[in-house]
């Protein structure tokens, strides 16, 4: 099995629905093998659309058995703008029937040890999410955005958090995108254990970015300097979504 597929689709907001009904699909397997289903949520603009959607439609879920995390965050108050998990329980969890899934925020203070907040998050997804055959938690879906510098989740090129080979999730400093704040984030060890990651890219902005992921994709998974590019499912697949802005057609 291909461990990617490329979609390039016309525009941000066909992004958005197919991402929604990859979510849906992704649940809904999982549902009809009778297990729970564990999915990481991504932050920044791309998947704000696809988390209005899913609010929206409420009934396709049985968002009971849906446990939800997010791939990365910034160490601040849930209440805080700069927050990823603040941001899903606006756009997601304010609706009638996305309200009863589990939810696994990052919700931690401004002053607190970024470090901790990482080890704690991860002993969480150990303790929750099931195991697969290495020992390692596997996510149903992990999804990932992409900055025009290339990180992913809050993967910064050049920085120690990329060559993370046994924590799960650790702190990761500042880069030089704004805002200029203490984050968390998983790290490939945990990404590339997952069984879907989905991976969302819009505007004419990100493809000089794409342009090298989707060269890194043909070529055999290495340590690449191109943090999105090192996205490779083990077991499983990335689906990259991109509207033609990116793609650069
Ligand atoms: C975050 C994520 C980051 C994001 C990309 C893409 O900002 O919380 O750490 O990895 O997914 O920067 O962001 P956009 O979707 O806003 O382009």
């Amino acid at each position: 099995m291909a461990d990617h597929v490329i979609e390039v689709l016309d525009d941000a907001a066909a992004v958005a629905r197919r991402g929604k009904d990859i979510f849906v699909e992704v649940v809904q397997a999982a549902h009809a093998r009778n297990r729970e289903v564990h999915i990481a949520l991504a932050g920044g603009s791309s998947p704000k659309a696809l988390y209005r959607l899913l609010a929206a439609q409420p009934g396709a879920v049985d968002w009971a058995r849906v446990h939800l995390f997010v791939s990365d965050d910034r160490v601040v108050p849930m209440s805080d703008d700069r927050s990823n998990s603040g941001m899903v329980r606006q756009e997601l969890l304010s609706a009638d029937g996305t309200q009863k899934a589990h939810w696994h925020p990052v919700n931690a203070d401004e002053s607190a040890d970024p470090d901790s907040v990482a080890r704690e998050y991860e002993e969480l997804i150990r303790r929750e999410v099931p195991h697969d055959d290495t020992g390692l938690p596997a996510f149903d879906l992990i999804m990932l955005g992409m900055g025009s510098d290339r990180h992913t989740a809050s993967l910064f090129p050049g920085k120690p958090a990329l060559d993370e080979e046994d924590r799960l999730v650790v702190a990761s400093p500042p880069g030089v995108l704004p805002p200029p704040v203490e984050r968390v984030t998983f790290t490939f060890p945990l990404i590339n254990s997952a069984r879907t990651v989905l991976a969302l890219t819009t505007g004419a902005d990100k493809a000089e970015a794409f342009a090298d992921v989707r060269e890194q994709l043909g070529q055999q998974p290495s340590k690449t300097h191109v943090p999105a590019a090192r996205v490779r499912p083990r077991s499983g697949k990335v689906i990259w979504v991109v509207d033609r802005a990116a793609a650069g057609s």
